[in-house]
């Protein structure tokens, strides 16, 4: 895969979030990430490993403890006051659930517009009109301006929400779950809208997501979290080549390797530490196979293992 311009450098991004008595609670620990232009970065692991805020710190909504973000040529997470408003132009968020953040009492129109209303970058007299366009961008008739949110089916309002993101003519859109709320048929269709934004319209997506499978399909970079550290990364098409025992039990799961009858998927067994009291050493011993005396003394760093491979393993497979 050839290497397309880096446009967001995360560098060392730790989040700790204090938890009391002297406790802390780290969410993102030492992240290191570049997201390529015009590419789909997928940062995928499970529940509560640190995806969410990490995005936060991307988006400017909350600090991180240490570490910067890099984007043209600025640490992002120092913005404030107009600085930080005009972050937002060019860095848009989708959420697993736009619902939540649509105001039932407004048209759609004027929800898609809201962002260009805010920047100053449309009339009203022009918003019916500017919706329409952004509205057949999402495949949806213009004519969907006039309905209100309750009125649309999950798929549906997910297309407005995307709509609602491509507004401001966004460089980078992040999608948070995006489209695990939705059924398959539905989540596939979103995908092959997404896909075909990036290719028309050069748009970069961070596309976080628990579901390894699915971004297997399109994404171009994948980033492996656990418990808020990062595992693996490696390109998208690699992913079969995979090194760390996560990844592996991760893809085990959803490929398994052997179709005879007798084959049992791999499960990932034992259990997961608590964010608040994470043992010394690799944060995914508890449930390796591979775990020997050193992975319970000493935390692996990510290495190169070959272009574009990394992987946090004493032992890499
Ligand atoms: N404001 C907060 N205060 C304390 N802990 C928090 C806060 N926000 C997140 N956390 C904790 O940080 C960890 C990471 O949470 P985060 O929401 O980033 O995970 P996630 O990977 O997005 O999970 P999910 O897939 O469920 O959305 C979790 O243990 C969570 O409970
Ligand atoms: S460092 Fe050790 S415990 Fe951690 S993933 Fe590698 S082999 Fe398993
Ligand atoms: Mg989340």
């Amino acid at each position: 895969m050839s290497d397309a311009e880096i446009i967001m450098s995360i560098e060392g991004v730790t989040k700790k979030f204090p938890m009391g008595e002297g406790k802390f609670l780290t969410a993102c620990d030492n992240v290191t990430l570049h997201v390529r232009k015009g590419e789909f970065t997928a940062i995928v692991g499970e529940s509560g490993c640190g995806k969410t805020t990490l995005m936060k710190s991307v988006m400017n909504i909350q600090p991180p403890t240490e570490g910067r973000i890099i984007y043209r040529g600025r640490d992002v997470t120092q913005l404030s006051g107009e600085d930080r408003r005009q972050h937002c132009r060019h860095i848009q968020m989708v959420f697993q659930d736009p619902a939540a953040a649509f105001n039932p009492k407004l048209k759609v129109k004027e929800i898609i517009c809201e962002p260009l209303l805010n920047f100053g970058l449309v009339k009203r007299s022009e918003m019916a009109e500017r919706a329409g366009q952004l509205l057949q961008m999402v495949e949806l008739p213009p004519d969907f301006g006039e309905r209100y949110p309750n009125n649309m089916s999950g798929g549906q309002r997910q297309r407005v929400a995307i709509a609602r993101a491509l507004a401001l003519n966004p460089e980078i859109i992040v999608c948070d779950e995006a489209t695990s709320a939705l059924d398959v048929s539905v989540q596939d269709t979103i995908i092959r809208l997404l896909c075909r934004l990036q290719k028309e319209k050069g748009v970069t997506f961070i596309f976080i997501c628990h579901d390894l499978a699915l971004v297997s399909m399109f994404a171009h970079r994948v980033t492996v979290m656990y418990l808020g550290s990062i595992m693996e990364k490696l390109d998208g098409d690699k992913l079969q080549e995979a090194r760390h025992p996560y990844t592996r039990a991760l893809l085990q799961a959803v490929f398994p390797v052997e179709k005879e009858k007798t084959h049992i998927i791999q499960c990932l067994e034992g259990e997961i530490p608590s964010p608040t009291d994470m043992p010394s050493g690799c944060p995914f011993q508890t449930r390796c196979r591979s775990c020997q005396d050193k992975c319970r003394t000493e935390k692996p760093v990510l290495r190169e293992l070959s272009d574009n491979h990394y992987a946090a393993c004493h032992f890499p497979a």
